[in-house]
């Protein structure tokens, strides 16, 4: 089968997953930088589900100051979709955005998903879309740890490297991808397979190392080097190490704001299919590096904004982090172990 073909039938298994219906409508919502064959798939495969389907294509917007490379995953702040009332309005009045621009997850997509509107974003490149390409399986496996986490009151995460971190939870929403944009009102990005929490307000507290091998995100880079990661209060306080340490406080130095400095969400990754080692092969303006957060039994730690969990903190800066070779338990019982799924949670 041609790469054509296969992301063809990838789309109409993710858009048939995701119940889009005969008859619904679906904003295809595009900008410069997204992928021109997964514009003329989304359309083509919208078209042969009985769709009813519009192309709505985005002026580029002024990137926030320390948005590099194009990245648009590392910084939060303003884009295309701020104040534009019209493309809103649009979004809201659909069933269905396939978002292949990359919504800020911010206010705007707040308001789109409460009007009813489901939203699934694609930035991967067709390759890791198809390859990944989200499953019934997926799904279960996904909302059967997100039921675990949604009891869990303390996340305790340990590493022969040296990592002992603890937090409390119950006071934000998770962070629930497999992939499929299932529900009214449900955002979702293909391919993902994780689950994550935020932590309440203030209950971080532990060390956490960052061993070589770790994948630092948006950077898209392993660390060569361990870096020591000191956490109080809710707050990383110290950045402790050789040359990725210093890469690291320079990084977030620049934002200069501490709440760039906040534990973010925690979680682990469930995708079999997924490997650690898949970010070494692509140039990093090929990735979205959506295969390293959800490679099954990572565990990622994650720096800044809790507003999509509910929470108020909305700085600039946003990593994610995830690590290999960590033990996770949910109230003292284990869910990952030294970097690898238990049973109960690979099965599902
Ligand atoms: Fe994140």
């Amino acid at each position: 089968m041609s790469l054509t073909m296969k992301l063809l039938d990838a789309w109409k298994r993710v858009l048939g997953l995701s119940r889009l219906e005969s008859g619904e409508s679906v904003v295809v919502l595009v900008a410069e930088h997204s992928h021109p064959d997964h514009v003329a798939a989304a359309k083509a495969a919208a078209t042969l589900l009985g769709t009813r389907s519009v192309v709505l294509e985005l002026g580029e917007s002024s990137a926030a100051a320390l948005r590099m490379a194009g990245e648009t995953t590392g910084v939060t702040g303003v884009t295309a979709l701020t104040g534009n009332t019209a493309a809103i309005a649009a979004m809201k009045a659909c069933d269905f955005v396939i978002d292949l621009m990359g919504i800020d997850r911010g206010s705007e997509q707040q308001e789109i998903l409460a009007a009813g509107t489901r939203i699934l974003l694609v930035k991967e490149p067709p390759e890791i879309f198809i390859r990944l390409v989200p499953t019934p399986e997926d799904r279960e496996r996904v909302l059967a740890a997100a039921g675990k986490l949604r009891k869990a009151k303390t996340m305790h995460v340990t590493s022969a490297a040296g990592t002992d971190f603890e937090v409390a939870l119950g006071e934000y929403q998770l962070l629930i991808q497999y992939g499929l944009a299932d529900e009214p009102g449900r955002w979702d990005h293909a391919p993902s397979t994780f689950v994550a929490a935020w932590p309440n307000e203030g209950s971080a507290n532990g060390t956490v190392v960052l061993a070589p091998g770790t994948t630092l995100l948006p950077i898209k880079e392993y660390l060569r080097t361990p870096v020591r990661l000191e956490i109080e209060a809710g707050y990383i306080t110290r950045i402790e190490g050789e040359f990725d340490a210093l890469y690291l406080r320079d990084y977030m130095g620049k934002f200069g704001d501490r709440e760039g400095y906040a534990v973010s969400h925690l979680g682990w990754g469930l995708q079999p299919k997924a490997h650690w080692t898949a970010l070494g092969m692509y140039d990093k303006r090929q990735t979205n590096a959506m295969e390293a957060r959800s490679f099954a039994g990572n565990f990622m730690f994650s720096t800044g904004p809790n507003t999509e969990g509910g929470g108020t903190r909305n700085p600039a800066c946003h990593l994610d982090v995830p690590m290999i070779g960590c033990s996770v338990s949910l109230d003292g019982e284990p869910v990952v172990v030294e970097g690898k799924l238990v049973q109960a949670i690979a099965r599902g």
